[in-house]
């Protein structure tokens, strides 16, 4: 390409912008601000920004060098929990507008947004890596200054978890207190059991996920047509098994097949449900669990096409964050061992090992869906109507008139 060339810079469309936008690479050209416009530097406040580094060893005699790459790496955490904060928000808010406003134009919004949240996720997944580059060693050599600093106190971090869902009372007691006490400023305070109080998007995603269509008992009533295929598949699995004629194998399908009906029993019986609700060991209620059932059961029909995405844009977060906290875990053993006390007073290691369990595992229950899938060829055949209805996004059964409406 001739870059002398001026054709490059007359291609360039203005589109009724300011002409002093148009792009001259000239040294001189550089100089020209358009008005009321703003240099780089200005915009993104990168003075103050790289003034925020202040390694402490640097008020010593013996400023340690790796300081500041503990300092920079932690900085770039915060800034990217922000951005997840604001996608994480933006999806809330869509998703606690009235159900028609959840329109396929917001799912669009919702699956983009929760998908970069996805890649922020993959990218602090890997900075722990570069953290490692640091020995033991020399991390001790500044370790006792942060005292009692600690990522325990990361604000943003548990606003994450609290506005996705992380559920209080699954939460591993830090030196046997509760989470907030590490924190003294009021307003912090505030803001986080703020986010205890609003709606969680994993809550959000269940009131969603209770209006799934066909869910209706005086419609196509999926939870009538899937228990009753699961009932005969059960059915056909206990006939196997007193067929079988070698005991050792009799005995083997017989237990395998009373742990199968338990299994779905616990599904099928509402209060076997709640009472696991209660245990912490499910978290969607149970009309959200049959609505994420049947989106996953039915995803290729053209309306669940994107709610079937999003469920599994949430469990990529879900393992994501855990995949973080796994790194991070492995990180801390490799830097102080599994006997030292976090600088933030915990046992350390083992309290950060302790909230690797699915406890922290917000949208846990869509990972178990698996246990419940039914094979492709047993799936309930969509009525006519049913079909029509997950065709196109919009519920279409509420604006048909008499004379369009389909008999199912
Ligand atoms: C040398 C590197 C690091 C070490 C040795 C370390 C050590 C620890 C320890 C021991 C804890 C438990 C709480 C306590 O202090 O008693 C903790 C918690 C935490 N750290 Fe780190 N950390 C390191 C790097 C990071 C980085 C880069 C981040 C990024 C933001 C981070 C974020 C957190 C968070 C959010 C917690 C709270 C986790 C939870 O309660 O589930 N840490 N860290």
């Amino acid at each position: 390409m001739d870059c002398s060339s001026n054709n490059m810079s007359d291609s360039v469309q203005t589109n009724g912008i300011d002409s002093n936008f148009n792009m001259d690479l000239s040294a001189s050209a550089s100089r020209v601000i358009p008005k009321g416009g703003m240099l780089y530097g200005e915009y993104l406040h990168v003075d103050r920004l790289l003034s925020c580094q202040e390694p402490v060893t640097a008020q010593t005699n013996n400023e340690v060098h790796d300081e500041h790459l503990f300092i920079i790496t932690h900085q770039a955490y915060e800034l990217w929990f922000k951005q997840i904060i604001h996608e994480i928000d933006s999806v809330r808010l869509i998703m606690n507008r009235r159900v028609s406003d959840v329109d396929e134009a917001n799912m669009l919004i919702i699956t983009s947004r929760l998908n970069r949240v996805v890649l922020i996720l993959k990218l602090l997944v890997d900075q722990v890596t570069i953290l490692e580059t640091m020995t033991p060693l020399d991390f001790m050599e500044f370790r006792n200054f942060l005292s009692p600093a600690s990522g325990f106190q990361s604000v943003q971090f548990r606003l994450i978890e609290n506005k996705l869902g992380v559920k209080n009372e699954l939460r591993t007691n830090y030196g046997k207190s509760h989470y907030l006490k590490i924190f003294e400023n009021p307003k912090v305070i505030d803001l986080i059991r703020l986010s205890e109080q609003e709606p969680s998007l994993c809550e959000l995603l269940q009131q969603w996920l209770e209006r799934t269509p066909g869910l209706e008992k005086n419609e196509f009533n999926f939870w009538e047509k899937y228990k009753t295929v699961v009932m005969e598949l059960l059915e056909r699995n206990r006939t196997e098994a007193d067929k079988e004629t070698d005991e050792q194998q009799k005995t083997l399908l017989l237990d395998d097949w009373k742990r199968k009906s338990e299994l779905f029993d616990s599904i099928f019986d509402v209060n076997k449900h709640n009472a696991l609700m209660a245990r912490g060991d499910r978290r969607f209620t149970h009309k959200a669990l049959q609505g994420a059932l049947m989106v996953s059961l039915y995803r290729d029909e053209p309306r669940f096409n994107q709610p079937f995405h999003i469920l599994m844009l949430l469990m990529d977060i879900d393992s994501l964050i855990t995949k973080w906290r796994y790194n991070h875990v492995e990180m801390v053993l490799r830097m102080i061992g599994a006997h030292q006390f976090g600088t933030g007073g915990s046992s350390g290691y083992h309290y950060l090992r302790s909230t690797l369990s699915d406890r922290y595992k917000v949208f846990v229950d869509l990972f178990n869906l698996s246990t419940f899938l039914i094979p492709r060829n047993c799936i309930p055949p969509l009525t006519p109507r049913m079909k029509k209805r997950l065709s196109v996004m919009e519920d279409i059964g509420e604006n048909m008139n008499d004379s369009e409406q389909i008999v199912d």
